[in-house]
């Protein structure tokens, strides 16, 4: 297999919202890539969105030398013209199953043997893309986030069968070449970031149904979740809050509720036993060593008015 920093030709199915930003985050790295979609008539449009927005990006001195960015680009309709001679195959067409098995099953009597098949699904198992193809050593899960040419997360998910060598050589693709942070995730519907996505949304529009306004709903996160999230992550945050508080809050939930709020396993429920209550007890999720709570709390306290600097300048 070759090594990531020589892959030179890549390929890239679908011309939609998706595939074209990968074409052009390709692009961007000086990759040439093969953009393939089911008509002229869809090529064609994605042409055109590429260079108009680059176009765009280079009058704003993001980029230099759009025409030259977009020579890397060459749209191909022809399928097997599109993958036979690339070392990494992105998968960016609809979220269908069956169609992406089918899409899969040719990819592997068309692309070179040792290339690797990557699909873009945001939530449907690798495994069950995967399963009964003869490729299925070489497929692997690459859930770009969008716009993927500025996004800097990336999430990477193998099934049973992947081989350890297109994780390596893809992670090292993802990490050195493209640039991105890699988070592994299970085979597990939905992955990671659509987990999060599915549940934050659902409640979101529970709330509406509750009385909230949409308006509100959005300030919530814009104002206050959406800056300790982004700065901590949620379980870091939990620590912050204290355990104990969290599974009793969760509690008090789940009964008036009728639902599950608080999913306490457990594990979690030895966690706080043991007086892992988080920050206030130095230990929680993480391990918070010899540094006291008001030392820990104090950083926290700089941390958010840092951001809070940050996004008035950008203001
Ligand atoms: N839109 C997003 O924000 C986003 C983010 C991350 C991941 N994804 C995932 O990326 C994939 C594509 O999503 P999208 O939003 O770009 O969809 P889209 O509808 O914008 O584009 C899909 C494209 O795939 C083409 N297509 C369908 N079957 C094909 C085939 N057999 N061969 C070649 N082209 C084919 C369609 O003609 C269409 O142009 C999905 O799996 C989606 O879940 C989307």
């Amino acid at each position: 297999m070759v090594s990531p920093k020589e892959i030179k030709e890549t390929s890239v199915i679908g011309a939609g919202v998706m595939g074209t930003g990968l074409a052009i985050t390709m692009a961007l790295k000086g990759i040439r890539v093969f953009l393939n979609d089911l008509t002229e008539d869809l090529l064609k449009v994605s042409r055109k969105h590429t260079s108009d927005l680059l176009t765009d990006l280079e009058e704003r001195g993001t980029i230099v030398n759009a025409a030259k960015i977009q020579e890397n680009i060459v749209f191909e309709k022809d399928l097997k013209r599109a993958v036979e001679n690339s070392d990494i195959i992105f998968e960016a067409i609809t979220e269908d199953p069956s169609a992406k098995r089918d899409l899969f099953a040719k990819l592997a009597d068309m692309a070179k043997e040792d290339s690797i098949h990557a699909s873009n699904t945001s939530v449907i198992k690798i495994s069950e893309i995967a399963s009964g193809l003869n490729s299925k050593d070489r497929i692997i899960g690459v859930h770009w986030m969008n716009p993927p040419y500025v996004a800097p997360l990336v999430e990477v998910t193998t099934s049973e069968w992947t081989d350890k060598e297109v994780l390596k050589t893809t992670r090292d693709f993802l990490e050195k070449v493209a640039g991105k942070k890699v988070v592994l995730s299970p085979d597990i519907p939905g992955f990671i970031v659509n987990r999060f996505h599915a549940a934050v949304t659902s409640e979101a529009i529970r709330l509406i149904d509750e009385g909230v306004s949409i308006e509100d709903v959005d300030d919530v996160w814009k104002y206050h979740l959406g800056i300790l999230y982004g700065l901590f992550g949620p379980l870091k945050n939990a620590d912050y809050i204290g355990l104990d508080t969290t599974y009793l809050a969760g509690m008090y939930l789940t009964q008036r509720l009728g639902r599950e709020m608080g999913y306490v396993p457990e594990w979690l429920v030895k966690k706080i036993g043991n007086n892992e209550l988080g920050v206030k007890t130095r230990k929680g999720f993480y391990d918070y060593g010899d540094e006291s709570p008001s030392s820990l709390y104090a950083k926290r306290v700089q941390a958010i008015k840092e951001e809070l600097k940050c996004k008035q300048d950008q203001k």
